[in-house]
């Protein structure tokens, strides 16, 4: 662990120095069934990117096998959803039963290495058990946020061709359940690959049970063994793939490997919190996104750490949740998302009076950039300014944290993610692909060398994943993120410069909400983008061209509908407009930034417009905005 700035710079400068010897001596501390000798392989341009390519290794064994003597240690405290009902906690032993059991029944229900599984879980423990479960015999999970409507279910079912899929009888969340075994069976319509659906009981709710294909967790893990051999797994072998959205078409799958996930998840993990052994830690993203797989599943259980899990939400049963809970458990690391930060500082500071908050050390920001005011709302009343904020920047892409301060080692600077960690080479470019040496300036935020737990590709789609990634600029990884570097060397993110929209911190593609109000009869065609919204930090905005504007309809809600079908609440616009055109460039691109500024109350200053087709839809757009 790196202790001191000095350490930073010495680790930093030999990461750079020689990444190879750098990673190569992390990742001795590591279980191998076989040792690596052959670090890394990688171009930029294929890409290919293969770390520690001759070795043999389970993820899971270095959990559970290597962290021996944590055997009695807590791993996991799952706090439901209800602040009445009990706590479920499992030790490191435990917790090995539970993943052994879960993996036997995978095998039972004839699940192999390299078969892909989709976990369309609440936040229980069996969230967690599962992915450790696929892990444990090489089967690829996939874990699909259980607020996706069934259509975006089945897209990724049939993506990956997934064998099966693992649910529950339904989700609680605040005072609502939601049907969540009912969006599965709808999804399963419009594929073709599943055997079983794996259901998990936790609500009770009354559900449809397809006989032959729909089985209880809770019976049949009475038939099998507790004990279940780690499969031996290549470095290279996939461990899960996650879907994220893009600027276009569909989400794409994310995969990540066995071995470089694994090692770069513990390195941050243990340096970004600084964890020390009988700290307990919390993270209160959802599993179902890049966060909760590395930051409350893999990174922390690598460790040995304790972590907790937590079923609810933040304003139920009301907006103190978050405060009980780091009182109630003592936590010392809390890392939660700017929009979370900032609806609660809505609520008022009373409902933090009574809570006791002097556990925690160090608290965290991920997934959007933190306005000021919201930062130093959490330095002062939640950190009560003596905890360093970690504003950690990453994707899902890179698998781990790639530029944040290390907690009393790296100053903090309000909206600033500040250093790279070590064995991550930021770089600027300007437009034209050309490097921005000196300080003070701003760019495209690209990344010049392979860390370990880079994307290996996207799945079913390596073109795909070779044109998002290393086409824009020749030779470098590009994050989609433009970002400022300060007289210090700083890096402050400033947000996406593609038509990536984040909203609560979720990525949300433009083409797949425009796909989604398009699908409205009443729509001829439509253009979303993000606009600066309070808490979410992003709304979204859509301008839609409809048939007949003398119907008398409620498009606002009718649309929200649409897109809630297609893709899920996350992505329902926060505004629509109806207007006579959109701003089409010759070549009959819309010109977004035009639109992007008229979202933002911005009326003048457009820019050059002169390659418009349609220049006089500009002022007949921002009349039906302004009326
Ligand atoms: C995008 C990645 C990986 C965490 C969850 C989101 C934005 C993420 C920060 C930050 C400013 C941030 C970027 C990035 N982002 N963290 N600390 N400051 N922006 O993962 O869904 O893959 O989204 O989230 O725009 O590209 P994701």
């Amino acid at each position: 662990m790196i202790n001191n700035l000095e350490e930073y710079h010495i680790h930093y400068r030999d990461s750079v120095k020689d990444p190879e010897k750098y990673w190569k001596d992390y990742s001795s501390k590591f279980l191998w069934k076989k040792e690596p000798s052959d670090v890394l392989n990688w171009n930029f341009i294929d890409p290919d990117i293969k770390w520690f390519k001759d070795g043999e290794l389970n993820i899971t064994e270095n959990i559970f096998e290597r962290n021996k003597e944590k055997a009695d240690d807590i791993a996991i405290i799952w706090e439901p959803n209800e602040p009445n009902e009990e706590n479920i906690t499992y030790t490191y032993n435990q917790l090995f039963d539970e993943v052994c059991s879960f993996a036997n029944v995978l095998k039972k229900l004839g699940v192999e290495k390299g078969d892909r599984v989709i976990i369309y879980l609440p936040m229980i423990p069996e969230a967690a058990i599962s992915m450790l479960a696929c892990a444990r015999i090489g089967a690829v999970h996939s874990v699909v946020f259980a607020g996706f409507s069934a259509s975006s279910l089945s897209d990724r079912i049939n993506d990956c061709q997934a064998k099966l899929v693992i649910t529950s009888d339904g989700n609680f969340r605040g005072n609502k359940i939601i049907p969540v075994k009912d969006v599965v069976d709808e999804a399963i319509e419009s594929t073709s690959s599943i055997d079983y659906v794996l259901t998990i009981r936790r609500t009770s709710s009354t559900i449809n049970m397809k006989k032959d294909r729909d089985i209880w967790y809770h019976e049949i893990v009475n038939t099998v063994d507790k004990s279940c051999e780690a499969e031996k797994m290549k470095s290279e072998d996939l461990l899960f793939i996650l879907y994220t959205s893009g600027s276009t078409g569909k989400p794409k799958g994310v995969v990540h490997t066995c071995a470089g996930y694994m090692v770069y998840t513990q390195f941050t993990f243990e340096n970004v919190f600084q964890y020390k052994d009988g700290d307990t830690y919390w993270c209160t993203a959802d599993v179902g996104w890049i966060t909760g797989h590395s930051y409350i599943v893999y990174g922390p259980l690598l460790r040995g750490a304790k972590t907790i899990m937590f079923e609810g939400l933040p304003t139920y049963p009301n907006a103190s949740r978050f405060w009980e809970i780091i009182d109630k458990h003592k936590v010392n690391q809390f890392y939660t998302a700017p929009t979370a930060i900032r609806a609660l500082q809505s609520f008022g500071d009373k409902f933090l009076e009574g809570y006791n908050l002097s556990s925690l050390k160090v608290i965290g920001s991920v997934g959007e950039p933190i306005n000021e005011e919201a930062w130093n709302w959490y330095y002062e009343n939640i950190g009560k300014k003596k905890c360093p904020i970690v504003d950690t920047w990453w994707q899902t892409e890179t698998g781990g944290i790639m530029i944040s301060p290390l907690p009393n080692i790296i100053k903090c600077k309000p909206t600033y993610a500040t250093l790279p960690l070590p064995g991550i080479q930021p770089i600027l470019l300007d437009n034209d692909g050309i490097e921005i040496k000196e300080n003070n300036v701003e760019g495209n935020l690209c990344i010049k060398y392979p860390w370990p737990s880079i994307l290996r590709t996207t799945y079913g789609d390596h073109k795909r994943c070779k044109e998002t990634y290393f086409s824009t600029f020749k030779g470098y990884y590009f994050t989609g993120d433009g970002a400022k570097r300060d007289d210090e060397g700083m890096y402050r993110i400033l947000g996406r410069v593609d038509d990536v929209i984040n909203v609560s911190g979720h990525r949300i593609g433009t083409a797949e909400v425009e796909d989604a109000i398009n699908q409205y009869k009443e729509v001829v065609e439509s253009a979303v983008v993000g606009f600066p919204h309070e808490i979410k930090g992003q709304g979204i905005f859509g301008f839609v061209i409809v048939k007949d504007k003398s119907k008398d309809i409620d498009y606002f809600n009718k649309i929200r509908e649409m897109v809630t079908k297609h893709i899920g609440p996350i992505a329902k616009p926060d505004k629509i407009l109806v207007v006579p055109g959109l701003p089409k460039t010759r070549s009959g691109k819309i010109m977004r930034r035009i639109l992007r500024k008229i979202a933002a109350n911005e009326f003048d200053n457009f820019g050059d417009i002169s390659t418009l087709l349609n220049p006089e839809v500009v002022d007949q757009i921002i009349t039906a905005h302004k009326n």
